[in-house]
């Protein structure tokens, strides 16, 4: 079953438009709500959600209104726009060389906000997966750590993208033989746990958190994943410039609950590829997106990406 609406408790500023789908049972599967994050997390009871799996946005410039805008239009601004090549259009990317020493310091701002924030509503022992880049994740992964969190390792997402190869601009046929950075084939994704309550085995007792769930008895997760681009069918249901491919979310997602028990927050969902990896997996799930088309395009997509086979 699923709802939306306001609701007497939801009256303030923030927040203020959600869906929850339940089971067959009434209980609720997942809940979706239009708002920042960042009050969400705030606003949380402690220890309440037991890992968060997010890709979150960078620097804050590439989702403000005026940057949206041009992506929307476009041209201009952060977002590369690449030609279309052999009749195949490609997604735009943000294009992070251009954020300047006073971006730098607001993203690292904006990620000591979110760790902060982040860390008593996460359980201990609960994991957080968090998207990053080659470029920035120094950043990203030095203010989840200053606020209290264990880095565990990284993913790798081994994905070809756009990103880099490319010749001096406007110089590419005097250095035929320079790129100006590596052609980028793979995504880190930090991997960061809330220290446990006692030993490992302790914490699962306790909270059902600690460890990552195994894909099988003989096989246990691991950190380097081969995965395609986002599909046109999928991107198709929800054509969100950042969306995430659900056969990798599935696999990071089914890894975050060690005992496939608990939430999964995802506090910047987009279009809802976390929500929607839970959903398919039989996972509880909370999103919560600021844009209202991105949140309307979750609402509308969610079900049916956690339908589609991979
Ligand atoms: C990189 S995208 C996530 C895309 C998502 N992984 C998907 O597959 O659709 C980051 C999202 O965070 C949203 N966002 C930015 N600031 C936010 C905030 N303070 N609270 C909640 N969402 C926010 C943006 O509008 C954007 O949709």
């Amino acid at each position: 079953m699923k709802t939306v609406g306001l609701s007497a408790a939801d009256a303030g500023a923030e927040n203020r438009v959600g869906a929850s789908v339940s089971d067959p049972e009434g209980l609720t599967r997942y809940e979706i709500r239009l708002g920042d994050g960042l009050a969400w997390l705030a606003a949380r009871a402690a220890n309440s959600v037991h890992a968060i799996v997010t890709d979150p946005p960078y620097g804050l410039k590439e989702y403000t209104e005026a940057e949206k805008r041009k992506l929307r239009r476009g041209r201009g601004g952060v977002w590369r726009i690449p030609p279309t090549l052999d009749g195949c259009r490609r997604s735009p990317l943000p294009r992070f060389t251009v954020l300047n020493a006073e971006d730098r310091g607001a993203l690292i701002g904006f990620f000591e906000a979110f760790a902060r924030a982040a860390l008593p509503v996460v359980v201990p022992g609960g994991h957080v997966f968090i998207a990053t880049n080659p470029l920035l994740s120094h950043l990203v992964y030095g203010a989840l750590v200053e606020a209290g969190f264990e880095k565990r390792g990284e993913i790798i997402r081994l994905v070809q993208t756009l990103r880099g190869g490319d010749r001096p601009k406007n110089a590419h046929l005097e250095f035929v033989g320079v790129s100006v950075m590596p052609r980028s084939g793979w995504e880190p994704w930090g991997l960061f746990r809330k220290p446990c309550e006692g030993r490992v085995q302790d914490n699962l007792r306790k909270w059902k958190t600690g460890g990552l769930r195994r894909i099988s008895s003989t096989e246990p997760f691991g950190d380097v994943i081969r995965s395609a681009p986002t599909g046109a069918a999928e991107r198709r249901l929800a054509p969100h410039p950042s969306l995430k491919p659900q056969a990798f979310m599935r696999r990071i997602v089914h890894a975050a609950l060690p005992l496939g028990e608990g939430i999964v927050l995802d506090p910047f969902m987009g279009a809802g590829s976390t929500i929607a990896a839970c959903a398919a997996l039989g996972y509880r799930a909370i999103g919560i997106e600021l844009d209202p088309a991105y949140f309307a395009m979750a609402h509308g997509a969610i079900d049916a990406l956690a339908h589609l086979r991979t």
